[in-house]
């Protein structure tokens, strides 16, 4: 197999004294959607954080494209392909949608590149497109967190964390969401992708990684996650919700 986009190797990760990963190996490869799940306080947002270098792991190895990036800043991370989308969205919500997708393109390639990226978030995202100069602050939440997405991509990613993004969003929403992840991934955009609708994010991760209390304590291919027991029961009741997507 070819060596995977973003690799993680062993990493420990602290908030001061109080450690939330420990000694974490996870791989993405490349054109994939690769889902983390995990109760509350697994680890997951710490993970995505220590990925995009908001955080620095105390141990362990962190490689995109081949390259270490555990030391290296968030710009950069950033400038080098990988956006992150985090929890809770960040956007300037005095700021209006064109601005806050503006923002998106700081680094000095995507910036020559803007015309082109806002097109492509806007075709991605009409319902952004219809409210480009109202302020972010007053879009729903489905249409806030699309804009923090497009915003991401105006970075033009190779690899995008997604950090729950149906977090709080109506059921049609979430499912607007889902397609959404799949239609990046057709645009060859690789997706690590953070949820709480496991029974969803199973059904469309081509590799997933359960985290518990700080610890990857299950691999394996989406479907075949999707159907253990264990997973069942602990994630998401023992019943599926919904038929096939
Ligand atoms: N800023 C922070 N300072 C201290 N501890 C934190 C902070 N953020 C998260 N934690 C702790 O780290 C652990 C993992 O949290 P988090 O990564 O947010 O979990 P998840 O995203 O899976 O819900 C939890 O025990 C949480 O309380
Ligand atoms: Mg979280």
């Amino acid at each position: 197999m070819a060596n995977p986009l973003l690799e993680v190797r062993g990493v420990d990760a602290a908030y001061g004294e109080s450690q939330a990963l420990w000694d974490v190996s996870i791989d993405v490869a490349e054109g994939a959607i690769v889902a983390l799940v995990g109760a509350n306080g697994a680890g997951k947002s710490t993970l995505l954080k220590t990925v995009s270098g908001l955080m620095h792991p105390r141990r362990g190895e962190i490689r995109f494209r081949g390259r270490s990036i555990a030391a290296t800043a968030p710009q950069d991370i950033v400038a080098a392909g990988l956006s992150h989308v985090p929890e809770g969205r960040g956007l300037f919500t005095r700021m209006t949608v064109q601005e806050n997708l503006e923002l998106g393109a700081y680094p000095a390639q995507a910036r020559a590149r803007m015309g082109e990226s806002l097109e492509r978030a806007y075709a991605l995202f009409p319902r952004l497109a219809e409210r480009r100069q109202q302020k972010a602050g007053l879009l729903s939440g489905g249409e806030q967190q699309m804009l923090a997405i497009g915003r991401a991509i105006m970075a033009q990613p190779s690899l995008l964390l997604l950090d729950e993004p149906s977090m709080g969003l109506s059921p049609v929403i979430v499912k607007d969401m889902f397609a959404l992840v799949r239609t990046l991934r057709g645009q060859g955009v690789t997706i690590l992708l953070v949820e709480q609708n496991v029974h969803q994010a199973l059904q469309i991760a081509d590799q997933a990684y359960v985290l518990q209390t700080g610890r990857i304590v299950m691999q394996g291919p989406g479907r075949e996650l999707l159907a253990d027991p264990a997973i069942r029961k602990a994630y998401i009741g023992s019943v599926a919700h919904e038929g096939a997507a």
